[in-house]
């Protein structure tokens, strides 16, 4: 619910959304998106920089993904791979993955930029085209997690394709947040809508009548049952505080609003 951009007339509607209408909405979405975020939001970022969220709290001081050193290590919706270039500036083998074409394409003008290169495909979340066991880590920071509607598949692929006793992380928006409105002022802070309603959140095109972008919700409760589901056992749950000072508006985020109500969630959990 981060739309910002100039981007085509929509109506907000909340109803039901497949898998392959995620996708067909999302992808064209962020490639829309995709110049606008990294204008936006990449120096923020930095181009070999892991950041988990608006707070800007770092994988530096989260240690979520555990030592990256020597080991294979997937990033899911890796948009311009910033945080993959921090697990090769740290000694990991690193692939990315993303649905949107243009924001693959950051990702290689910025390979060109650094020197540091990310090999990286076009693909989604619900179909790793990967072997079994192929990784020790794999992670997304905001990528892909809350614009598939086939959960169950995303954590199926990534069991998977992780080796035993792997490390599985990823940053959302944390799920308490869909009760308010995504704004970043006061009424941002008032509940308006159900914690429980999973109904997705969906931008219809005013002209084609398309399905033109998607987001779905769970619960805390959801992503618990859903990693235990696929053989994790869940290990942190990091809820980062507002810093004193960071006064940086992205979307729905902001100083105003997360001084009372925490705005990311990041799981890690192990394969066991
Ligand atoms: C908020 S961006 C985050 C990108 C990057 N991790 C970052 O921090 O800038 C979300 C990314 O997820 C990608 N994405 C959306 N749906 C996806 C899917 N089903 N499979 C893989 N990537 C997806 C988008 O194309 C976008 O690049």
């Amino acid at each position: 619910m981060e739309q910002a951009w100039p981007h085509p007339a929509v109506r907000v509607e909340r109803r039901a959304v497949d898998e392959a209408e995620s996708r067909r909405a999302n992808g064209p979405d962020w490639d829309r998106y995709a110049d606008e975020y990294q204008a936006t939001h990449g120096p923020f970022l930095g181009d070999a920089g892991f950041v988990w969220g608006p707070e800007g709290l770092t994988e530096d001081d989260a240690g979520a993904l555990g030592d990256v050193r020597d080991r294979d290590v997937l990033e899911v919706g890796s948009g311009a791979g910033q945080c993959s270039r921090w697990v090769i500036a740290h000694g990991g083998r690193a692939v990315g993955l993303d649905l949107s074409h243009r924001q693959l394409q950051h990702s290689r003008r910025i390979d060109h930029e650094t020197g540091v290169a990310v090999p990286a495909v076009l693909g989604t979340a619900t179909h790793l085209p990967f072997p079994d066991g192929r990784f020790d880590v794999v992670f997304s920071s905001f990528g892909a997690l809350q614009f598939v509607s086939d959960l169950d598949r995303a954590v199926a692929e990534t069991a998977r394709v992780l080796r035993a006793g792997g490390r599985y992380a990823f940053s959302i928006t944390h799920p308490t947040r869909w009760m308010f409105p995504d704004d970043p002022g006061e009424p941002g802070l008032i509940a308006s809508q159900s914690y429980w309603d999973r109904t997705p959140y969906v931008e219809i095109d005013d002209a084609s009548g398309e399905v033109a972008y998607v987001e779905h919700h769970r619960t805390l409760g959801d992503w618990v049952e859903v990693l235990d589901a696929h053989g994790f056992r869940l290990r942190r749950l990091l809820e980062p505080e507002w810093p004193e000072g960071h006064d940086r508006v992205w979307g729905g985020w902001s100083a105003i609003r997360g001084r009372h109500t925490p705005g990311t969630a990041i799981f890690a959990a192990d394969l066991v």
